[in-house]
Formats: structure tokens, C-alpha cells, sequence
């Protein structure tokens, strides 16, 4: 299949590369949503565009369970909230770590779960059942779940919706909530909504480019 992108010039893609790195240094993870439903064709929007990821020999190996439904939603929090009692306050989570998330103040409540419209688990794909029955192991699993994870969140911020990347280790509760096979793993649990009236987010700096970037 013949591909040809339409190549921008130097000043258009100045323009354009400039206005969409404004736009994503505008997005902030939140964690206290307003109930304000959300369209499920914006999440299957988010999604498909997940999908458009690039992915070790084109296996795509993810999955994404999604719902809105607060039996479900209750369910999450109920199983997050217990293995996040024994993250902050059971020792589980090692001093190092504490401290290094201390500056977020975030402890082991996780109500958004119950007020969020929707929440989405990204589940990363060990291996597959191809269209013809074969089992198929996936190659580069971590990093191609990864960007498609990265695309979720750039698409759900360009529809003017905020996530949270959330990961309530050990996450296995996902998947016999969302009975999904021992093939898969979850991933990311991604609340969806809009920011409640007055959310802030913690005051944090992005790294200088000399400290990212070296030109050799
Ligand atoms: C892999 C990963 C796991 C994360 N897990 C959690 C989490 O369990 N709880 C939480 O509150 N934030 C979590 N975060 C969010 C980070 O704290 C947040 O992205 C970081 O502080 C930068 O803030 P920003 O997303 O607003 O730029 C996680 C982020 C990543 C990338």
C-alpha cells in the first residue's frame, strides 16, 4: 500500500508542532471528577485512537474494558482501595517510594472511582488467539502498550476530557472484575471525566530540554 503524508512546510510544521506541544503541556492528571456523564462515542474515540498505535510486529496487544456502570465502579473501588490500605498504610509501599510520591499528597481514598463517569483498564496482551484459532505469543508487549496508553490520554485531552494514569498495584482484581484471560494483565486503570468545580493538581515542573535532550 502506497504511503505519502503531505510534508508541511518548515513554517507550518513550526506552527503546528509548537501548537500541539502547548496543548499537551496543558494536560494535567486529576483526581477529583465532577459525575458530568461523557458520551461513550468519546471513549471509543480515545480508543480507536489508542489503536492507531505503532505495536511490536503489529500485534496490537492491548485490550480496554470500560465502563459506567456504578455497581461496577464500586466494585473497583472497593478492590483499589484495599490494595492501596496496604500500599500506604501496610508497609507494602517502601520508604523510597513514599517519598518520592509525597509531594502528590494522595493516600489510599479513591472515591473518584465511585464519582467518575467512566473508568477504562488497559489490559497489555501476553499472547493471542489469531482469527484462525492459533495461540500467538506478542512481541515488545510493555512498550507498545505504552504508546497506545500515551495516545489514550493525548486523544481524551484533545476532547477536553481528564484522566488519571492509575495504577493500584497489584491490579489482579481487574481481571476477575472485567473476567478477562490469564494472557492478559491489567495495565493502567484510567478514570474519564471532566475536573470537578475546583480541582487543582500539584504544583509540578516539567524537566528543562538540556537536562532531556543532548544534540550529539
Ligand atoms: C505508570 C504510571 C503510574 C501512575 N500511578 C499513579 C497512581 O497509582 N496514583 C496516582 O495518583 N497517580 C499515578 N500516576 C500519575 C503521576 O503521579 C503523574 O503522571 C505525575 O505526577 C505527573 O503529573 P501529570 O500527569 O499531571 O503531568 C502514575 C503515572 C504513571 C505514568
Amino acid at each position: 500500500m502506497k504511503y505519502q503524508p503531505s510534508r508541511l512546510s518548515v513554517d507550518k510544521s513550526l506552527t503546528s508542532g509548537k501548537e500541539f506541544f502547548e496543548h499537551m503541556n496543558s494536560r494535567r492528571s486529576v483526581r477529583l471528577f465532577s459525575s458530568d456523564p461523557v458520551p461513550q462515542e468519546l471513549i471509543e474515540i480515545a480508543v480507536r485512537t489508542a489503536n492507531t498505535a505503532p505495536s511490536g510486529a503489529n500485534q496490537q496487544p492491548w485490550f480496554f474494558a470500560a465502563t459506567s456502570d456504578p455497581i461496577v465502579k464500586h466494585r473497583i473501588r472497593e478492590a483499589a482501595e484495599i490494595e492501596e490500605r496496604e500500599n500506604y498504610e501496610g508497609g507494602r509501599m517502601p520508604p523510597s517510594w513514599r517519598k518520592a510520591i509525597s509531594h502528590l499528597g494522595t493516600n489510599s481514598n479513591k472515591e473518584y472511582l465511585d464519582i467518575v463517569p467512566w473508568i477504562v483498564v488497559c489490559f497489555a496482551q501476553k499472547s493471542q488467539v489469531l482469527d484462525d484459532g492459533t495461540p500467538q505469543k506478542n512481541y515488545y508487549v510493555n512498550e507498545s502498550v505504552g504508546l497506545a496508553c500515551g495516545m489514550f490520554i493525548s486523544s481524551l485531552h484533545t476532547m477536553g476530557l481528564s484522566t488519571l494514569t492509575h495504577t493500584p498495584n497489584p491490579m489482579g482484581f481487574l481481571s476477575e472484575i472485567f473476567e478477562r484471560p490469564a494472557t492478559e494483565r491489567p495495565y493502567i486503570l484510567f478514570p474519564v471525566g471532566y475536573p470537578a468545580d475546583g480541582c487543582t493538581v500539584p504544583d509540578l515542573e516539567r524537566k528543562e530540554l538540556d537536562k532531556i535532550l543532548k544534540v550529539y
